[in-house]
């Protein structure tokens, strides 16, 4: 085990020696955040990927994210600590699975736009007509996608389920989650909120929809934090999303308390601290460290992020 401190001036130093600049999801470990250059959510990261002026980029989150980097700013050379950072999200609705649905759509003479949540990977970007993230799915959705067209909403059915609700508009839902809000209990949120009179839940819109009727402010990771900052007396705030959210909440309004809504594993019923994503989890300052140093693992360009680039340069950027 290498001292943390030792191994964040190591990263400062590389930093600098490699011409690199660290971009870091708010889901990955708050030492990761402290050495990064750019922390947000993921509609600010891709947007910030684009304004990098190193020649690399090293991405701590998860690989759609290193992904949208390199497809937005396809000069820099992009690197994610571990390439087995996935998302159950973005696995859940692959390449093959989209295309045969989106055909079977078509054969019943229903003409669908197809709207993606980012947690895609680039092959499923390239087969649809709008990326969509937390933070402008209702925008996106209210102001660009054409009222007399059916939605086919893909991979999110919570967030699906909520935007449907927002906006008012029909959707075809993507049977996806993301295996860290599904998992949200009840009974563990009543038992906390009980605890705490007073606190105020602050939840994700991918929590299933017992968990969003019960919370006080749904948003994205950038709007919650937002919210919470808006707030000027102290409070309370139980908070249902992935729990290193925790650190930029604090560093944000450090007056407020912020205590992590538990999970529950379904199939075993046992309490457990399934609030961390085991894909975000994957980055740690050491292999944060080993890839500055050793500048792989790198994320190569493939044919469909051409396509890919289209629709994600349309949707996030324009
Ligand atoms: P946002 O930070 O865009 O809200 O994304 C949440 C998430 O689950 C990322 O994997
Ligand atoms: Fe995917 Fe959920 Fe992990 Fe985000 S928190 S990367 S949506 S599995």
């Amino acid at each position: 085990e290498e001292d943390p401190l030792d191994l964040m001036d190591e990263i400062d130093r590389l930093k600098k020696e490699k011409d690199a600049t660290i971009l870091a999801h708010y889901y990955v470990d708050g030492e990761i955040q402290d050495v990064a250059d750019f922390c947000g959510d993921s509609l600010q990261l891709a947007r910030d990927a684009t304004k990098v002026t190193t020649g690399t980029i090293v991405f701590c989150g998860v690989h759609f994210m290193a992904e949208s980097a390199k497809i937005l700013n396809p000069e820099k050379r992009v690197l994610l600590p571990d390439l087995l950072a996935g998302c159950s999200l973005a696995e859940s609705c692959t390449y093959p699975a989209l295309k045969a649905r989106q055909e079977e759509l078509k054969a019943e003479g229903r003409d669908v736009v197809t709207v993606a949540y980012i947690n895609t990977s680039a092959a499923v970007k390239s087969l649809c007509d709008w990326i969509v993230t937390s933070g402008n799915a209702r925008e996106v959705i209210e102001d660009r996608v054409p009222k007399d067209k059916e939605i086919l909403f893909v991979p999110d059915q919570h967030l699906g389920r909520y935007l449907v609700e927002v906006t008012g508009r029909e959707m075809i839902l993507w049977p996806g989650s993301c295996m860290v809000h599904e998992i949200f209990s009840l009974t563990d949120m009543r038992r906390a909120k009980k605890n705490n009179p007073g606190s105020e839940v602050i939840a994700h819109p991918e929590c299933p929809q017992n968990i969003l009727a019960e919370s006080d402010f749904i948003g994205g990771t950038e709007r919650l934090k937002q919210y919470v900052m808006g707030i000027e007396e102290p409070r309370t705030f139980l908070v249902a999303t992935e729990a290193a959210m925790i650190h930029p909440l604090e560093k944000a309004a450090p007056r407020h308390t912020f205590i992590p809504v538990p999970g529950i594993m379904t199939d075993s019923g046992e309490t457990c601290a399934c609030n961390r994503c085991p894909h975000m989890a994957r980055n740690t300052l050491q292999k944060t460290r080993d890839c500055l140093r050793d500048g792989k693992p790198e994320i190569e360009w493939k044919d469909y992020f051409d396509p890919a680039k289209e629709v994600l340069t349309r949707s996030l950027l324009q």
